[in-house]
């Protein structure tokens, strides 16, 4: 808590816009006026992810964009390989005034070769700027991220080297190296920015070490730590999804590529989850999604119990991607920033009947598992 309130004041000092825009989005998540209220309308998103690029230096086994089972529809068109940086600033300048928060992902981020020029337009922009890594390149970009004032890295860690390893190949080393490289330059040159958090992915390989994890956060003195759970899918999941949009003229495409057969042993990863919550640790540890103690079991091993049928991204948050489509995940592209700008898309017919259809009928088979869902 104390971690937590302290990262909110520095936060706010840096940046006195971001205070009020984590103040404006409690208001809007705890009364969702436009989601009961507007028939498919909606405020304008608090986080704006962009998918730099579709290339990554890594083949992490359970990866559900290049793991074991990739969807290669959704790697399409070379052309596209990297966002084209113009259409970044257009939509940057565009939606500046409201100040969302930019969640820089992919594929691998620091691989996209307008990184830099990205980073320093933001920060003159004074946006908040996140950007989710696998950390391979940190040590390289240590210097800058530390001088461009990026305001949180979230490194891709799943555990202590031997676990980690299985699933990212042999990285570990060199990812603790970038952590430690860029905590001393802060240190040196008396800055508080990036913070870093790790975001540890729960696998098969790592599913018994989630409390060694928290301790080898610890012991990196990294600012918080999270516990993902797996977004995965079946032949059956997939073929009710696209039976589901089957008739929709919205487009979809389907990226469900993690195929999840067994190996975590839900009444540990119960146990550990519990003995995690209950503990006393120096850092802010949180789960994703905050799965409820008794579903947790059902989430590994039934496809089709019915979690809440609930999902408020498309009125939350956008997600762009290296073509420039644009929608509310990716397994939902909507329209194209290319040729229209994001005014004319955010409240535009498609976006606002894929919202109705969505508070109407509920989710897709698809979204159960999904790591984008806003509740
Ligand atoms: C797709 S990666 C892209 C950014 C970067 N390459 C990385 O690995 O951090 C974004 C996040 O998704 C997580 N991820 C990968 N496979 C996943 C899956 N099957 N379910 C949920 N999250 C997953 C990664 O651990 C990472 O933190
Ligand atoms: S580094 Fe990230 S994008 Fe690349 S394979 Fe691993 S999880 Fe996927
Ligand atoms: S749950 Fe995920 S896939 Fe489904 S609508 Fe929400 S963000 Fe999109």
């Amino acid at each position: 808590m104390k971690g937590r309130i302290a990262n909110l004041i520095r936060n706010s000092i840096k940046n006195p816009s971001y205070a009020l825009q984590v103040g404006k989005n409690k208001v809007i998540s705890l009364t969702n006026l436009d989601y009961h209220l507007l028939n498919g309308y909606s405020f304008l998103p608090s986080v704006i992810r962009i998918d730099l690029t579709y290339r990554c230096n890594l083949k992490c086994k359970i990866c559900f964009e290049f793991g074991e089972n990739p969807q290669q529809t959704f790697k399409s068109g070379k052309d596209y390989e990297n966002i084209p940086f113009e259409y970044l600033k257009t939509v940057i300048d565009e939606v500046s005034f409201f100040k969302p928060t930019f969640y820089l992902s992919g594929g691998e981020p620091l691989l996209y070769p307008g990184i830099i020029e990205l980073l320093e337009y933001l920060q003159n922009k004074k946006l908040y700027c996140l950007i989710n890594t696998n950390g391979v390149l940190l040590e390289k970009y240590a210097r800058d991220l530390v001088k461009l004032g990026v305001d949180k890295i979230i490194v891709s860690i799943d555990g202590p080297e031997e676990v980690h390893d299985l699933n990212r190949g042999k990285t570990f080393k060199k990812i603790i190296e970038g952590i430690k490289v860029i905590k001393d330059i802060k240190k040196r040159e008396n800055r508080y920015f990036p913070l870093i958090r790790i975001n540890s992915l729960i696998t098969p390989f790592n599913s018994e070490h989630l409390e060694d994890t928290v301790t080898m956060a610890e012991k990196l003195g990294i600012d918080s730590l999270t516990f993902q759970h797996p977004m995965f899918s079946n032949e059956e999941v997939r073929k009710g999804y696209v039976e589901c949009v089957k008739n929709d003229k919205l487009n979809q495409i389907n990226i469900l590529g993690f195929t999840y057969e067994g190996g975590i042993d839900t009444d540990s990863l119960l146990r550990q989850i519990t003995n995690i919550k209950s503990k006393k640790i120096k850092i802010p540890v949180n789960f994703y999604p905050d799965i409820k103690i008794n579903e947790i079991k059902y989430y590994y091993s039934d496809l089709n119990y019915k979690f809440e049928n609930k999902c408020l991204s498309a009125w939350r948050k956008v997600i762009i991607t290296p073509e420039g489509k644009i929608g509310p995940c990716v397994n939902h592209l909507l329209d194209n920033i290319s040729h229209k700008s994001f005014r004319e898309i955010w409240n535009s017919s498609k976006y606002v009947t894929f919202r109705k259809n969505l508070k109407k009928n509920g989710l897709f088979p698809s979204c159960m598992r999904c790591c984008l869902r806003e509740y």
